[in-house]
């Protein structure tokens, strides 16, 4: 998808309304329980950080026996359970699942997030005919994830960056890395700027989720792995966003 620099202005305007508290501030993230829905290269990598950062962390899988040594290495804050377990566990959940099961993971925990802030980082990426790829693209892909879990409290973050960038940010010769964060939940944003910046990431705040298309895929902030003052710079936001 392409967009264009109208569109991508248009939806940056929201950010202009932002409020005080979400503009170039930095959060201090108490410990959190957090429960990760799919541990695979993302879910395992921000979980991992996570914990290392001080929070509880349960990562899940449908099975939970394989993700044993992950949590034994990561010591008594790390757990591991089915998809409902942790999120029952999460006061925050982060959602990485691939994207043609978020159909179904929303109508399965449909009971469980319901309130709870969620950090969705899922993308549909690769070739799939499936329902849900079609109505990303037609609808925008925050817009979809937002339908299929009703209720929770997204904020979409970890979604335009590799796993492996995400590990070593922190230790970036060029600078950590910014993380393009956006939601129509000032709070929830709030949090997710918090846990952001506890894995070695600087949160920039896009705006509502109808503006995180400008980092969906085909969107100017895809993957592109820069410092928090570039990444405004490119996506034409104010320098405290
Ligand atoms: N990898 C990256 O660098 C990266 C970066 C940014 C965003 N993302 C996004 O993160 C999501 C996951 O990507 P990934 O690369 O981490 O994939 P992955 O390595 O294949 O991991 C996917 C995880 O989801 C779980 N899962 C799959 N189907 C499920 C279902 N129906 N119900 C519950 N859990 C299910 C899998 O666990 P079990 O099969 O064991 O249940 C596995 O733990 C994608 O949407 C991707 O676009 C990935």
């Amino acid at each position: 998808m392409i967009i264009s620099r109208r569109k991508l202005l248009q939806s940056l305007s929201v950010l202009a309304a932002a409020p005080w508290f979400l503009r170039g501030v930095a959060y201090a993230a108490q410990p959190m329980r957090i429960g990760v829905l799919g541990a695979g290269s993302l879910g395992s990598t921000v979980g991992s950080l996570w914990v290392k950062a001080g929070h509880e962390v349960m990562f899940s899988s449908r099975h939970p026996e394989e993700l044993e040594s992950l949590t034994r290495e990561l010591g008594p804050r790390a757990s591991a359970g089915l998809p409902v377990a942790a999120a029952e566990f999460g006061t925050v959940l982060l959602l990485a699942v691939p994207f043609v099961a978020i159909p179904q993971v929303g109508h399965d925990l449909r009971h469980l997030y319901a309130g709870k802030v969620m950090l969705d980082s899922t993308n549909p990426w690769g070739a799939s005919d499936s329902e849900v790829y079609r109505e990303a693209l037609d609808n925008g892909v925050a817009q979809t994830v937002n339908r299929y879990f009703a209720g929770a409290r997204l904020v979409r973050a970890f979604s335009c960056v590799d796993a492996y960038v995400v590990a070593t940010s922190g230790r970036r010769s060029g600078g950590r890395i910014g993380m393009p964060i956006a939601s129509d939940d000032p709070l929830a944003m709030q949090v997710a700027a918090g846990l952001v910046r506890d894995v070695g990431l600087d949160p920039v705040v896009v705006g509502n989720l109808a503006a995180a298309s400008v980092f969906q895929p085909g969107g100017p902030g895809w993957r592109v792995h820069l410092t928090a003052p570039e990444l405004r710079h490119r996506l034409y936001l104010p320098a405290d966003a």
